[in-house]
């Protein structure tokens, strides 16, 4: 890959992509433990339009809020920012984990991705077979093609530890019952969550902090692409297969020109060349703590990372809620 293709100006840009997170999640503050889920992700979306399009960038947004006749804004396709800057493709969720912030549970996140054109796979709006591990563990030490009780195994030899010493983040849903189970008889503890596997993913890159070693399930595509950008700022690995169930999710990933539907992509083959990655939190978990709001004040932590340099940012930003007087 040469310079030129993989620089975008990403060392300045990526505090606009801050600000972008920041946004979204300012903006559906007031909607978190409302019980309103579209409410709460409609605030994100149009924040997160109207901050992206302040940025002097040609950006298209290729992971989104759907196929334009489904998305009035941020579908995929969509061009954003001021047209004056360098082209880029921008994944986004401006609310990952509506019913998260709907009913106030843990790691609902504002997030986004920028990378050069053509940096990340256009995913199309189906579910994808996930396996995540944190840095540290030579390639390939897990595989999709693994069994869940291979997967705990081999992460397990690979740290040194046995496997009650595991713990792996699963989405809870029926889909997953008998993975569940496989994953209970090896003896590894397991972290169910109800919504929400982009932070899921993202444990795996602090499992000291999280206690999380392994993510594995079928969760949204999409997330699937974000997760991975994050990972390649925070170092692990992810591999994700699509996952068709009728002819219409074969038909968007034809649209999306994807071929071969069985593929296994890895984390540099979703997330191609160097990209920056934000994160706002929403509601608190153990990557980020929760909007604050007090009397006159709101304040949020945003993950901000760059994959050219590994440097991962947690940037606390203090604002006025208005009216404002500055007393
Ligand atoms: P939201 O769209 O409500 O934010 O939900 C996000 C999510 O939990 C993702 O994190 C996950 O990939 C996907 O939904 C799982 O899909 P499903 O709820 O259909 O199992």
């Amino acid at each position: 890959m040469n310079a030129a293709k993989t620089d975008f100006n990403d060392r300045l840009l990526s505090l606009g992509l801050a600000r972008v997170a920041e946004q979204a999640a300012l903006a559906s503050a007031s909607l978190v433990g409302r019980g309103d889920e579209k409410a709460a992700d409609q605030a994100a979306v149009n924040a997160m339009r109207e901050q992206l399009n302040m940025l002097d960038i040609a950006g298209v947004v290729v992971i989104g809020e759907g196929e334009r006749d489904e998305a009035p804004m941020l579908y995929i396709g969509e061009e954003v920012g001021t047209g004056n800057g360098p082209g880029v493709d921008i994944a986004l969720d401006p609310l990952e984990g509506t019913t998260l912030t709907a009913k106030d549970m843990p790691n609902a996140l504002t997030v986004i991705a920028m990378g050069p054109r053509g940096s990340m796979l256009h995913a199309p709006d189906v579910y994808m077979d996930k396996l995540a591990i944190g840095p540290g563990y030579e390639a390939g030490v897990v595989n999709l093609d693994m069994s869940p009780k291979e997967r705990v195994n081999a992460l397990a030899k690979a740290r040194g530890c046995s496997a009650s010493d595991i713990t792996v983040c699963i989405l809870e849903r029926p889909r997953h019952e008998a993975m569940i189970a496989e994953v209970r008889q090896t003896g590894a503890s397991i972290r169910l969550i109800t919504d929400g596997d982009v932070a899921g993913v993202m444990h795996c890159a602090e499992s000291e902090v999280t206690g999380i070693d392994m993510y594995m399930g079928q969760g949204g595509a999409p997330e699937g692409v974000l997760a991975a950008a994050a990972l390649k700022c925070m170092g692990g690995q992810i591999f994700g297969r699509l996952l068709f169930r009728n002819d219409d999710e074969r038909g968007r990933a034809a649209k999306a020109g994807i071929t071969d539907l069985d593929r296994v992509y890895s984390r540099d083959e979703m997330v191609t060349s160097d990209v920056i990655f934000a994160a706002t939190g929403v509601t608190g978990g153990s990557l980020l703590p929760r909007i604050k709001r007090e009397p006159g004040w709101v304040e949020t932590t945003t993950l901000l990372m760059r994959s050219k340099t590994g440097s991962v940012r947690r940037m606390s930003y203090r604002t006025p809620t208005w009216p404002h007087d500055n007393v």
